[in-house]
């Protein structure tokens, strides 16, 4: 008998409730479209999409766990060699190979020890071949910036040789590197995943509680698709919850009522971490000690700007897109009808500021992005936490 933990699968590969979905853009599979784009030797695959999108388990669905060798961005360091690391996730030594290869190169003789290293490569590169491996190189974006160049260096030459590679990122962040690399031009398969749709997100749980003998209907697999941000690993979670609720209500039900929702939503915000994201959002950048403007709401509660802002993103409907319109009516709709509101620029203001602040911080900070008079929320897991988090100066 299979548990609510095998089939909802937020962390790892989900075997029961795998969904394969169309792009819209091109009409096939992404199943289809990264397969056919490993088969074309001497292309470098460049997979881009937003984060928890299925980025690394749609290429260890397609290259299957014998074949892929994974290595992260953040593996990589400044001194990092990438075909030491290419090798040793490919269970192959490299100072070995080093060593075996040719005599020991005398120290101090660069030129001995290059010739001896360009060996290495073949036979990494030969070994690749040999075992039918495909390496992916996942969130690309998190190697430094120099070392990405480096790597996109490597890989011009050998994806001439046949060597597969998949190189993972997030939109935007690893452009210079590979898609608007000069020398790569002509020899990339580009696929954008694109955000998932609510029809596709219903799929998850659909499946899922099928399997478990539990039944849902299709508005309560729509609510929960929509709550889950475009994002199928919030669907995994909230599933899982909802499992989890039923099984400690002990009355075995097989039906998932609506009222047990909202509670759902609420338990799966404590499998994340944002409260010092939401609280940092709502302070702004240091003011040094000047008091900001305050602006009155409907429910007669005081907030500034930055206040207002957060609490504009939190409100319905859930949406990770929203034009500066979208957020200024936000705000307004909040705000009491006779009193003062903040004018656009100010919003606009603290919107870059916002965003500055986010951005020169720790990664799990860099949940949103303002650009063109829009604000990018990068992270469907922050924007769940705001909307279901019990926070407890709110
Ligand atoms: N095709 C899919 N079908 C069902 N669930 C999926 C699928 N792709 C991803 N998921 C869920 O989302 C989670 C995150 O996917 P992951 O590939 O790690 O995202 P990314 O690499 O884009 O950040 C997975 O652990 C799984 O629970
Ligand atoms: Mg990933």
């Amino acid at each position: 008998m299979l548990k609510a933990e095998d089939i909802f699968r937020p962390g790892a590969f989900p075997e029961y409730t795998y969904v394969s979905r169309i792009s819209a853009l091109s009409g096939f599979t992404y199943e289809f479209r990264l397969n056919q784009a490993i088969k074309i030797s001497g292309f470098l695959t460049s997979l881009v999409g937003p984060s928890k999108m299925g980025k690394t388990i749609l290429c260890e669905k397609v290259i299957g766990l014998e074949h892929i060798v994974e290595i992260s961005g953040a593996d990589f360091d400044e001194g990092t060699d990438f075909w030491k690391l290419a090798a040793a996730k490919a269970g192959l030594s490299y100072e070995g190979q080093f060593t075996s290869e040719k005599s020991i190169p005398e120290a101090g003789n660069r030129y001995s020890k290059k010739e001896t290293f360009a060996l290495t490569k073949d036979k990494i590169i030969d070994y690749y071949k040999e075992k039918e491996l495909v390496l992916v190189i996942d969130d690309f974006h998190y190697a430094p910036k120099t070392k990405r160049m480096q790597i996109a260096q490597q890989l011009k030459d050998a994806i001439r040789r046949g060597f597969k590679t998949i190189v993972v990122s997030l939109p935007h962040r690893a452009d210079e590197a590979i898609r608007q690399n000069a020398d790569l031009s002509g020899r990339l398969s580009l696929i954008n995943m694109e955000p998932w749709t609510v029809k596709d997100l219903e799929q998850i749980a659909k499946v899922g509680f099928d399997q478990l003998g539990i039944f849902i209907d299709d508005s309560i697999a729509s609510q929960i698709a929509v709550e889950s941000l475009t994002s199928p690993q919030l669907m995994q979670y909230i599933c899982l919850n909802i499992c989890t609720i039923l099984e400690m209500d002990g009355k075995k039900s097989k039906t998932i009522e609506p009222e047990i929702l909202k509670t759902a939503y609420r338990y799966t915000t404590a499998n994340f971490e944002y409260g010092e994201v939401i609280s940092l959002m709502r302070k702004g950048p240091n003011t040094r000690g000047k008091s900001r403007n305050k602006f009155r709401t409907k429910e007669g509660r005081e907030y500034d700007v930055y206040e207002l802002i957060v609490k504009s993103i939190a409100e319905n409907p859930p949406i990770m897109q929203l034009k500066f319109e979208e957020i200024k009516d936000r705000i307004y709709n909040l705000l009491a009808d006779s009193g003062e509101k903040p004018k656009p620029q100010a919003i606009k203001d603290s919107l870059i500021k916002l965003h500055d602040l986010l951005n020169g911080k720790e990664d799990i900070f860099r949940v949103l992005e303002w650009k063109e008079d829009v604000l990018y929320i990068l992270d469907p897991l922050f924007l769940f936490y705001l909307r279901w988090g019990v926070r407890k100066n709110a």
